[in-house]
Parts: structure tokens; sequence; C-alpha cells
């Protein structure tokens, strides 16, 4: 028998025939009423029983999280909230909750407290609702793509190159950590590794995207990535999930509109298919801020801010402009960043970019053509001699949500750059084949899903929109 699931039971009108909910219990009240969730919403369905015909001993197990069968029929529904109630006709237990021993008392949790037992916080609302969200975002990701012909590649999660060559990192191999093989100057010797050489989990799929994207001209990967940076911060996990298209005979300015309309895309599907959920996340989201100082508070819901940045576009301003409006704030003049802006050339601090975002453009902004010391060595570098066509967009609560670029295509300027970066020419071979063979103009960009999946949810700490989250010092479960 098919399984009913109760976000479709909800829809349903009263009928005598007789049907089988599998569900666990939310709450139970009066010796009669079950709440009964199995997922698929938030939303619980009220089933009835009649505590003079069910036996004590099952009455008594109907407790918080039991799992239960619950057999009847739907029948209008008295509560407010609902149009239909399960009228019980059976109840049977297929696995008890000890009520003493549960953790998930039937109270309000600390966000913090339930990351400590993530493997039970999906029970929650609030849980419930992100999950739901982040399924919603990931499969919007993909009709985006598929829509538009862009062909999904998988890219090797074990690697030998740094893409980003920013030296963070994680380490694959199986030699004894104890006692490994050593070359004549002493190093540990990688020859006699796994893979005859120094291996390590993949920052980026990008560069493996570029040699698809030279091929199927439109690609996209989405997959995990991993970042050994020691950044203990709200918005950076050491494992997360990242989308990266690449467009052969793209330019900046194709870069920008298309990360735009993605955008914009996912987040309007998971809007009108994740009202519910969105809704609740959002009243969640105001009751938070009631905690803050009224200065503090955000001055939209969650709900208008998505649909804000639906309606506007975005601003795309050049790192120059917007060294200039940081530098000339009332913010850095009363020394309020941490960070000061005093010259062109520093790297943006996140605290400059929810300025920029949040207090200056307020709404989301592109900012390109970056100085080519602070960004990678693939980075197309623009005339100026000085800066590169590196986008990154940039988000309300978020800062950076996005990092792209149209590509370096010219294969002496590139080489001269990964050599004056120290990037390893001779063993990147295979990518400058892109750049000896039919080069062409191209770009992508990189989505962090997870900062993605914080902004549509309006949670504020990236460890509760991934189910297992890997930050230093935690690995759990
Ligand atoms: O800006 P990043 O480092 O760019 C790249 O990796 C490029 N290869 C992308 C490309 O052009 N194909 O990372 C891209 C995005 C960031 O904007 C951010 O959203 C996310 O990935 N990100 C992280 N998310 C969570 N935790 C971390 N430690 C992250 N590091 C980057
Ligand atoms: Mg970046």
């Amino acid at each position: 028998m098919a399984r009913l699931r109760i976000i479709d039971l909800l829809q349903k009108s009263p009928s005598d025939d007789v049907i089988t909910v599998s569900a666990w219990v939310r709450t139970f009240r009066n010796n009669q009423f079950i709440a009964l969730n199995d997922g698929s919403t938030n939303n619980n369905l009220q089933a009835v029983v009649d505590f003079t015909t069910t036996p004590e001993s099952i009455l008594k197990r109907i407790t918080s999280r039991a799992a239960v069968p619950v057999s009847g029929h739907l029948v209008p529904s008295q509560g407010a909230g609902q149009t239909v109630e399960l009228k019980a006709s059976a109840v049977e237990i297929l696995g008890d909750s000890d009520p003493e021993k549960y953790p998930l008392q039937p109270k309000k949790h600390s966000l913090e407290f339930l990351r400590e037992i993530a493997h039970l916080r999906f029970r929650t609302n609030t849980f419930g609702a992100v999950f739901r969200v982040r399924n919603a975002l990931a499969f919007a990701v993909h009709s985006f793509f598929q829509e538009r012909g862009f062909l999904y590649m998988h890219t090797p999660i074990i690697t030998n190159s740094d893409a980003e060559g920013a030296g963070e990192m994680f380490r694959v191999t199986t030699l004894d950590m104890d006692n490994p093989p050593r070359n004549e100057a002493g190093k540990v010797d990688f020859s006699k590794d796994f893979f005859a050489k120094s291996t390590n989990l993949t920052v980026s799929g990008q560069l493996e995207g570029e040699l698809a994207a030279m091929a199927f001209s439109n690609i996209y990967t989405f997959g995990p990535t991993f970042r050994a940076e020691n950044s203990n911060t709200a918005r950076h996990l050491a494992e997360f999930w990242m989308i990266e298209p690449e467009m052969a005979f793209y330019e900046l300015a194709d870069n920008m509109d298309l990360a735009e309309e993605m955008l914009q895309y996912v987040i309007a599907y998971a809007l009108k298919h994740n009202a519910e959920d969105i809704d609740f996340l959002s009243k969640r989201l105001q009751e938070e801020e009631k905690q803050k100082p009224q200065n503090e508070r955000s001055e939209m819901t969650l709900t208008e801010k998505l649909q804000f940045c639906l309606n506007n576009k975005f601003e795309r301003v050049t790192y120059t402009q917007a060294i200039e409006i940081l530098r000339e704030s009332n913010h850095n003049k009363k020394k309020k960043f941490q960070y000061l802006v005093d010259k062109w050339g520093v790297d943006l601090q996140s605290e400059h970019e929810r300025y920029l975002v949040e207090k200056h453009f307020k709404k989301p902004v592109i900012l390109i053509d970056y100085p080519r010391e602070i960004k990678s060595f693939y980075m197309r570098q623009n005339d100026d001699g000085k800066t590169v066509a590196a986008m990154d967009i940039l988000f309300p609560g978020i800062g950076e949500i996005i990092g792209g670029s149209q590509r370096e295509e010219r294969l002496e300027k590139l080489v001269q750059r990964m050599e004056e970066v120290g990037v390893p020419v001779d063993e990147m071979s295979w990518y400058l084949d892109t750049r000896r063979f039919g080069s062409c103009p191209h770009a992508g960009f990189g989505l962090g899903f997870e900062r993605l999946v914080l902004f549509v949810t309006g949670m504020t700490n990236i460890r509760d929109v991934i189910a297992f989250p890997r930050t230093p010092g935690k690995c759990e479960f």
C-alpha cells in the first residue's frame, strides 16, 4: 500500500474510507488527541482516539516521538487550523519513545543545544522547515540549469591541485602517519603514497569544469568541496556544497546576468513551493529579532527580504568605487570598522561587504574588477594592468554568496600569472591545454549552497542549514 503523506491528507475531504497513517507522535493531549507528524509538513494531522475502547496498555505508550500507525477515517475537524482529522479505529505502536529519556522536550530549545543533538534536530519545526527548503533549493538549482541546456558534471573529490591557490586543503593519504616513508632530503615521500603523489580533497571543481566547458559550452557542477581554513565564523564550513557553472563564449557581464537570474529563479522557486515553511521561518525570525535592540532589528521580514531580491536589480559596482564609498563612510571615519579601509588594494572583510549591502546600497551588490593581488591566478587580467575581471555577489546578512570571474583565456598571460604566484605550470599542463587548443573567452562562478540556504531560511548560523556541520574542532556524527 502506498504510504499516505500528511501534507496530502490535510487537503482531503472527509470520507468513510478507512486509511492508515504512519507517523510519529508530536503530542498526546487529554488521552484523546494525537498530533501526528511525518515530516512532509510542519502541520500535524490530529488523530482522535476513543480512550474508552483503546486498551490502557496502548494509551500509555502514545508518547512524544513514538512511531504509530493509526487507522481510521477522515472526519470534519472541530479544531481550528485544519479541515479534517482522523477518527481513529486502531492505534499500533511500532517504536516506543520513553518520555523520561527522550532529549527533545515539547518546549523551545536553543539552536546551540540542538546542534549538540543534530541527529535529532530534524524532528523540530525549525529544522523541518530548513531542510525542506534546502531540498527545494537543490532541486531548483538543477531545474534552472537543465532548462537552459547546461550539462551537469561530476568533478573529482580527490585531486592533486589547489584550484584556488590558497593552500587550504585537507590531505588525503594512506601513509602510516607514525612512520611515513622519507626521501633523501628527509621529507615525507609521497611517491610511496596510494596515488604515488600528494593528494587532497577538492577545494573547487572549477578547473575540471573549465575543461568540460571547452567541449560542452555550458556546464555546471553541484558537489561537496572542502576547505581547511581555520575560520570559526557563522558563515564558514570545512565541508560545504558548491554550485559552479562554467560557460564558453561568456564575458563578465554575461556571467553577472546569469548569476543574478539564477539567484532570483531559485529564491522564487522556494517562495512558491515552500510558502508555508518560509512563512514559519519568517515568523521565527521575527520572534528572534524581538530579543535584539530596536536599531539592530532588520527593517524587513524574511519574506519581504526575499521578495525584495526578486524585484530589484542587483547593484553593480567596481571594487575601486566600493573602496571610495567605504573610505569616505562615517563608519570608517568614526573607526567603527574593525579593519579600517585606508588604501586601494586591501581585501574586503565581511564587515565591509555587509556595510555596502545593508547600509549603503540596501540591496544585493555585484562587486567587480578587484585588484589582481587579492584574487586567484585564473582570473582574466584587465587592461589597466592592476585589476582582474572578478565578480563577487554580496547579500544582506550574508556577505559574499557568489565568487566568480571571467577566466584568463590567453595562454602567455595565464602562464605568466601562474609563475608570478607560484602555481606549478608543469603539473597544470592539462589545464593549459584548454588555452593551447581552441581557447576562447569563458567565465563562471561558484555559489556557496549553504550560504544560499542561510539567506532563504533566515537562519543566522551556517551550522544550522547543513545536516552535520564540519567546522574546526568539530566532526560529529
Ligand atoms: O569565492 P570562492 O572561493 O570561489 C571559488 O571557489 C571559485 N572556484 C568559484 C568559481 O568561479 N567557479 O568560493 C565560492 C563561494 C563563495 O562565494 C561562498 O559562497 C562559498 O563558495 N564558500 C564557502 N561557503 C561555506 N564555507 C566556506 N568555507 C566557504 N568558502 C567559500
Ligand atoms: Mg571568494
